[in-house]
């Protein structure tokens, strides 16, 4: 018989008492901070679909990863927007990129910090699709190749991490391949690993540029309905040597999250997506929530649902309310 034997709140009754008990904890070192590398210099450019985050040319980039280090911030993830697309996203593995120019300068100003590229062609491709189109349909073996030659390009300016995310089927054993050959065995693989097609990615669309021009990604990225699919993804892909692997989105999926934890043993990361970010963000300009509470309340809950990691645009605010 429990109460009044047990009496749960005992260990309630104060902040040290809590503190003392309390299962999971959120640490500046989880956090992944997504930056958007526009061409260019002394850029920064509000989205206004996310308060809070900007767009940098490279050199401001670097400048930002000083700051995300001061607070403790470790990990940033960079996504390119280039100054021209065509069809087969041919600037994805320009050395004078965004991307690659932003890894080198991050390098040599914060040598500590790990440096992610996401390797995918939606924000270089003109039509916006991640990959290479046969007719209206996203050829997948023609696309590893090139997002292959773009790992390596990243992988040449200094990425620590190359992050794929475009889902096409055998990435990772491309890129791994394309990596090791090119001499670069230590570069580590994060794999978005079961990443759904999920209306969460309309901002992070507006600040990418990177929506599609027709249809939608549907025939690669997964259907939101399903979770043992997304524990075959994660298997195939660790399989194929990813070091990583990514759940994305988070917030609606933390049952996968869940899964996925139960089901492998490399660290597993999700994505905070620009979508959840902006719910919150919304909310709390309305003053319909407390923004400070409901922030760490949801990355709190990533990593009780097994998360190790957190992409999230929420790095910045959340390390310094931690501190
Ligand atoms: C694709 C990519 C997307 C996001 C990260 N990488 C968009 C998409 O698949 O359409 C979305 C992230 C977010 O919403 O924050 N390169």
């Amino acid at each position: 018989m429990s109460y009044p034997r047990h009496r749960y709140r005992r260990l309630r009754r104060s902040e040290s008492l809590r503190s003392l008990v309390r299962e999971t904890s959120l640490s500046p070192r989880d956090f992944i901070a997504p930056l958007f590398v526009v061409p260019g210099e002394n850029l920064r450019q509000p989205v206004p679909s996310m308060p809070g985050v900007d767009r940098f040319s490279p050199d401001l980039a670097a400048k930002e990863a000083v700051e995300l280090k001061k607070l403790g911030v470790l990990s940033v993830i960079l996504f390119g927007i280039p100054a021209t697309k065509d069809a087969r996203g041919s600037t994805s593995a320009d050395p004078d990129g965004p991307v690659c120019r932003a890894v080198r300068g991050i390098k040599s100003e914060s040598k500590e910090t790990i440096v992610m590229t996401d390797v995918c062609l939606c924000e270089y491709t003109d039509h916006g699709h991640c990959g290479i189109l046969d007719g209206e349909n996203v050829h997948n073996d023609e696309t590893l190749k090139v997002l292959a030659a773009e790992a390596v390009a990243q992988a040449k300016a200094g990425a620590d991490v190359i992050a794929p995310s475009d889902m096409m089927d055998g990435r990772v054993a491309a890129i791994r391949e394309a990596l090791d050959k090119e001499r670069f065995e230590d570069v580590a693989i994060l794999s978005y690993a079961a990443k759904y097609a999920s209306g969460f990615y309309g901002p992070f669309r507006e600040a990418a540029e990177s929506t599609p021009s027709f249809g939608d990604r549907r025939s690669y990225q997964m259907d939101p309905a399903n979770v043992r699919e997304a524990l075959k993804e994660i298997a195939a892909d660790v399989e194929e040597g990813a070091d990583m692997v990514m759940v994305k989105p988070a917030l609606s999926y933390l049952d996968v999250v869940r899964a996925a934890k139960e089901s492998t043993n490399v660290p597993l990361a999700t994505y905070n997506v620009s979508g959840e970010y902006a719910m919150v963000k919304a909310a709390g300009r309305n003053g319909w929530i407390d923004e400070k509470r409901v922030t760490l309340e949801i990355l709190t809950s990533m990593k009780r649902a097994g998360a190790d990691l957190i992409l999230t645009y929420h790095a910045k605010e959340a390390a310094a309310w931690l501190a």
